[in-house]
């Protein structure tokens, strides 16, 4: 079976969150299936740096306001997997974000530039531009790829059959109704039944309603994301879909988040956990932080976003100092969200540590070194830090929501008792519901032996990529 995956984003080239570390995975688990896996991403110069061997396939006139296209096809560095690039210089040679500008607003032609993404799937897809593959299935993700079954259905003669994942719904592609002149859509594509959304144009929608199969990355976000609460405007469009949506959880890379892996002080496991110590006074070390360890340290490593809770967090602060406990920040986002951990970084500065940026190795330093990484999101399609923490023995502490929901089991009593918990959950999104629960993590944390027990058990599971490449097979041949 040959499957093309379509994205914007992969690690280790590309990254500004968790949809490029499950393109950089989920491909190569399908590979280790047996199936005959391709990728297509746009020529981002992080992307055409990284890519070895390129070569061009085929030479496209003007498209999409740039005046040159190339196809190209190469191999990714570390998984050798095979991957098609668009080489449009115009559209995609940019520095910084690959989809907001040096000034902070998104680029004034993502419409384009995406749609050329989708409209070169679509010409794989029917054998246009490369006479040696064809793809049997073609897996498109997030609102960037949410054209590629929009321009296939252009081809009635194309049977091809297409499934979009929603990685997170709250971004939905949208763009004035007048940009349709640069898509090359019919008119009969720009209604409600279409791409149509509230007088604009949406390309998130368009993946919902023109593929085969919508999924999503986690079983509870997928029953969620029906509901107005968590739909985004999109919940009725969902549930019409019926049984064409399903819920997949992401997997992990524990080649690439596991206690031994390089960038961190010490090397450990669950059977000797010693090394952890020493990872967290070097963590505590590099941000400054007091040698303590006598309450637990709390982490972030996250987009600084309202998604994210990261409000409820600052309010819940007092809470979590009032214990003796302390705070590591790694992320960056809204402006005031960032305010208003540096300023409680000033103000504590033995127990409250801000780094604002983007640091793939020091990430790493903050899983291994921190007791309890924070995960209190609003809405969380899936979440992968929570899964990257349990494999380094900190425990998450996260709120009952999307994927976190799916992955993370409450150490209340009884699950303590049967041996289940692997770190926190509470309910509400209040301050009150964050800062019980972070009280409770610091009553814990003084029993050395239970604390233990949950880390062990953290540690155990296994969320690597084996069973959610089952899934997604199934759902290929089901096609
Ligand atoms: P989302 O994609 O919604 O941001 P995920 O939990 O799925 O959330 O993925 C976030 C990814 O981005 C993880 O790999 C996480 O480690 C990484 N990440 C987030 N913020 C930072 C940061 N400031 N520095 C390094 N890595 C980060
Ligand atoms: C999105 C979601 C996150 C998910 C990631 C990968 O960025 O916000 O919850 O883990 O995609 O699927």
């Amino acid at each position: 079976m040959r499957l093309l995956h379509v994205a914007s984003e992969i690690y280790p080239l590309v990254k500004t969150g968790g949809l490029a570390d499950v393109v950089g995975s989920l491909p190569a688990a399908l590979v280790k299936r047996g199936l005959d896996t391709r990728l297509l991403l746009p020529g981002l110069p992080g992307i055409l740096d990284g890519m070895v061997g390129l070569k061009p396939v085929i030479r496209i006139g003007p498209a999409f306001g740039a005046a040159v296209v190339t196809l190209s096809i190469g191999r990714l560095p570390d998984s050798g997997l095979s991957a098609y690039v668009i080489d449009a210089p115009f559209l995609y040679r940019r520095g910084g974000n690959p989809y907001v500008g040096p000034d902070g607003n998104d680029w004034s032609d993502n419409h384009r530039r995406f749609a050329l993404l989708g409209w070169i799937a679509a010409h794989i897809a029917s054998g246009e531009l490369d006479p040696d593959w064809r793809p049997d299935v073609v897996h498109a993700h997030d609102w960037h790829a949410g054209l590629v079954p929009v321009y296939m259905a252009q081809d009635p003669s194309l049977r091809t059959p297409t499934v979009f994942t929603i990685h997170n719904l709250a971004f939905r592609g949208i763009f004035p109704m007048d940009h349709h002149t640069d898509l090359g859509l019919p008119a009969r594509r720009l209604t409600p039944h279409g791409i149509e959304f509230h007088g604009k144009i949406s390309f998130m929608k368009a993946g919902l309603v023109f593929s085969t199969r919508i999924t999503t990355v986690s079983p509870t976000y997928a029953r969620e994301i029906c509901t107005p609460e968590f739909g985004c405007g999109l919940e009725g469009v969902l549930r019409d879909r019926g049984t064409a949506l399903s819920g997949i959880l992401n997997g992990v890379d524990y080649d690439v988040w596991n206690p031994r892996d390089p960038a961190i002080a010490k090397p450990y496991s669950a059977d000797d956990i010693e090394g952890k110590r020493a990872c967290r006074a070097a963590l505590q070390a590099e941000l400054g932080l007091a040698k303590q360890d006598d309450a637990p340290l709390f982490a972030v490593v996250s987009r600084l976003t309202s998604q994210k809770g990261m409000d409820l967090l600052l309010a819940a602060l007092p809470d979590l100092l009032k214990e003796g406990a302390q705070l590591a920040v790694l992320g960056s986002g809204d402006g005031d969200l960032e305010a208003g951990f540096r300023y409680a970084a000033s103000v504590n500065p033995e127990r409250v540590a801000v780094h604002i940026g983007y640091d793939e190795e020091m990430s790493h330093r903050f899983m291994a070194g921190a007791d309890v990484l924070l995960v209190p999101s609003r809405f969380e399609p899936c979440g992968l830090t929570q899964l990257y923490a349990l494999r380094y023995g900190t425990l998450p502490l996260v709120r009952r929501v999307g994927g976190l929901a799916d992955t993370v089991v409450d150490a209340t009593p009884d699950n303590i008792q049967s041996d289940r918990a692997t770190g926190f959950v509470f309910d509400d999104a209040s301050r009150y519901a964050m800062g019980a629960r972070l009280r409770d993590a610091c009553a814990l944390y003084q029993h050395g032996e239970t604390w233990a027990r949950i880390q062990r058990r953290g540690m155990a599971q296994d969320f690597s990529w084996d069973d959610s490449a089952a899934h997604y097979e199934n759902l290929y041949r089901s096609l």
